[in-house]
């Protein structure tokens, strides 16, 4: 709770801190007149009964022995205690405290899952992390379990059993107070006895619902292996497991109610017993009985939710718990104290003894030396899975060297702003993604300040306007899943004219290990070589034709540069590069 409780408290708004003053009041006020309207029932009936009955002062026409004063304060009461009186209020208030809180954790939380490296983003999946942020923001209701439910159950216990103490004496606060604590006993057992099978129908949930979703959408192969009649009877099986599983709990909610209404009974007719061989006479037993019974009632429906409210609470603070270390969770890639701005002049990219691992014990990179001249063209080429990628990544600053440095323009990259190095950066990914949104939108994420008019001209270098133009709402199609579907060598080009859009000094472009559609290429090439021209262009590729016209080739094998020199003087030496120029 200590974790949450910044976020329930609105440091930078009054309206909302005189907020807890508010629902503190109504609480209040509400537990006063948890007391105050048994007690007035318990009066009118004396008086009513001290005038020897209604009938009678009725038959007489004896309106002066009505009560109407108590009568209207007690109505007075019920009203304000009713669900349109107080609480609606307080519901109200805690309404606009709750909203705020929840805003609060989940902006913290989404702020912090994107201020993490690709280290964490690596090893999880997105859908894993929002499922323990809405699973922690439940933690929420624990707040309000507590405050509405717990504590003023607590806190008029203890009024009550002060009342019945002062009215009945000790004895009847102490028989009461047996009976509420066996009630809270059994039913805390009983609870605890219902968590187990409440697990197993969980549990046999999932599995129906696994099991209908995977027989349905791997129908292709059911029918190919004729496994239709197989499937089926694996759900059937599955759908029997889990209504089980549900009389099975169903049984244990039963046996709670007979023997919460049981014990509840048993403390209603005890006590009013007792009042009725106390010795005490006439309209004063009448009077003592309402009052008992009206405690006992205001009681019984809050009793009844006690424990299951504890037990939520408990669930609800182990699923914050997931939610705590995710927000505990450091950035291994930070901006240094006072991190400087990038100053870009000619854009050299330089690595040195830069060695780099993922996980630990595999090293990807071992002492990497290269220098990407200023304004031209550098190819890195290698082997699947000799470190291409991860060494634009690095660039990028979305790991940081295990050892080495990277500098750009001298400058070490771990010491400039994330910020202005990523500005400076564009990158066709190896493998770029789409987020929901319409193509201009998608287009636009790559600068704030992007117009139409920049990305109409970057799709036409990338040969796609008249493709988008052709669409029916054109660039204002919705792609993305479940929208217009583009082909991978498509989404290429839109991460291409992202790149054109942004207008960076330094290009990093990650080229596909598949083939893609020569001609295509072809005809978009040259856009692309007008485009780079005079910038640091450093290109990750398998295909060796697009990297002929690099001023300088590295060859990279297992992590490490093997060989370095240009297309005519890689091959004149006959080593990697020439091999897989031959295989080609
Ligand atoms: N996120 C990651 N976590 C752990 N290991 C990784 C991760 N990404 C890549 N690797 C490993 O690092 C090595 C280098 O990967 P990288 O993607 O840089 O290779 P690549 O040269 O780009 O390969 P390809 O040509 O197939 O794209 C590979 O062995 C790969 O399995
Ligand atoms: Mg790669």
């Amino acid at each position: 709770y200590k974790f949450f409780l910044p976020f329930f408290w609105p440091k930078k708004n009054r309206l909302l801190q005189l907020s807890y003053l508010g629902v503190g009041l109504c609480l209040l006020a509400e537990r006063v007149l948890n007391m105050l309207i048994p007690l007035q029932l318990g009066r009118i009936v004396s008086l009513l009964s001290q005038s020897n009955g209604i009938k009678k002062e009725y038959s007489d026409k004896n309106t002066e022995a009505i009560p109407n004063r108590e009568l209207l304060i007690i109505a007075g009461l019920q009203f304000l205690c009713s669900s349109g009186g107080i609480p609606v209020a307080r519901k109200y208030l805690w309404l606009l405290l709750e909203n705020s809180s929840y805003i609060g954790i989940s902006t913290a939380a989404f702020e912090k899952i994107m201020s993490l490296s690709g280290d964490f983003h690596d090893g999880r999946h997105p859908d894993k992390s929002w499922e323990s942020i809405n699973r922690g923001l439940s933690v929420r209701y624990s707040f309000r379990t507590i405050l509405f439910q717990i504590l003023p159950l607590i806190i008029d216990l203890l009024l009550d059993m002060s009342m019945l103490c002062i009215i009945f004496g000790a004895n009847m606060a102490l028989i009461t107070a047996a009976v509420i604590a066996t009630f809270l006993w059994s039913s805390w057992k009983i609870l605890s006895l219902r968590q187990e099978r409440k697990k197993k129908l969980i549990a046999d949930q999932e599995k129906e619902q696994s099991i209908l979703r995977e027989s349905t959408s791997n129908w292709r192969t059911a029918v190919c292996f004729n496994r239709a009649s197989y499937e089926r009877s694996q759900y059937r099986s599955a759908l029997m497991n889990k209504t089980n599983a549900s009389v099975s709990l169903c049984k244990y909610i039963y046996l709670e109610s007979v023997i919460q209404s049981s014990l509840l009974i048993a403390g209603v007719m005890g006590t009013c017993f007792l009042v009725l061989c106390s010795g005490t006479q006439g309209d004063q037993t009448v009077g003592g009985l309402v009052v008992l019974l009206g405690y006992w009632a205001q009681l019984a429906g809050p009793l009844r939710f006690f424990a299951s409210g504890l037990q939520n609470v408990r669930f609800e603070l182990i699923n914050a718990e997931e939610l705590i270390s995710l927000m505990k969770e450091a950035p291994s890639v930070v901006d240094v104290l006072h991190a400087m701005p990038l100053m870009l002049e000619e854009g050299v990219v330089r690595f040195r003894d830069v060695s780099f691992s993922y996980d630990g014990p595999r090293r990807v990179l071992h002492r990497l030396n290269f220098k990407a001249v200023g304004g031209s063209k550098t190819a890195i080429v290698g082997e699947a899975g000799a470190g291409k990628s991860t060494i634009l990544q690095l660039i990028l600053r979305l790991y940081d060297s295990t050892d080495g440095k990277i500098t750009i323009d001298g400058q070490n990259i771990r010491e400039v702003t994330q910020e202005s190095l990523r500005a400076n950066i564009g990158i066709v990914p190896q493998n770029p993604t789409l987020s929901h949104g319409t193509i201009l939108e998608n287009i636009k994420q790559a600068s704030a300040f992007a117009t139409d008019e920049q990305v109409y001209e970057a799709c036409k270098a990338v040969a796609l306007h008249d493709r988008f133009l052709a669409l029916a709402d054109g660039y204002q199609s919705l792609v993305g899943e479940g929208e217009v579907d583009l082909s991978q060598e498509e989404l290429r080009r839109i991460a291409f004219a992202r790149v054109i859009v942004k207008n960076p000094k330094i290009v990093l472009l990650d080229e596909p290990k598949r083939e893609i559609e020569r001609k295509a290429e072809e005809s978009i090439q040259a856009n692309l070589d007008k485009f780079c021209a005079g910038r640091t262009t450093i290109v990750v590729s398998h295909q060796l034709s697009t990297v002929t016209n690099a001023q300088k080739i590295f060859v990279v094998r297992n992590g490490k540069i093997v060989e370095h020199g240009s297309h005519n003087l890689l091959l004149k030496t006959g080593g990697h590069y020439s091999q897989m120029w031959s295989q080609q």
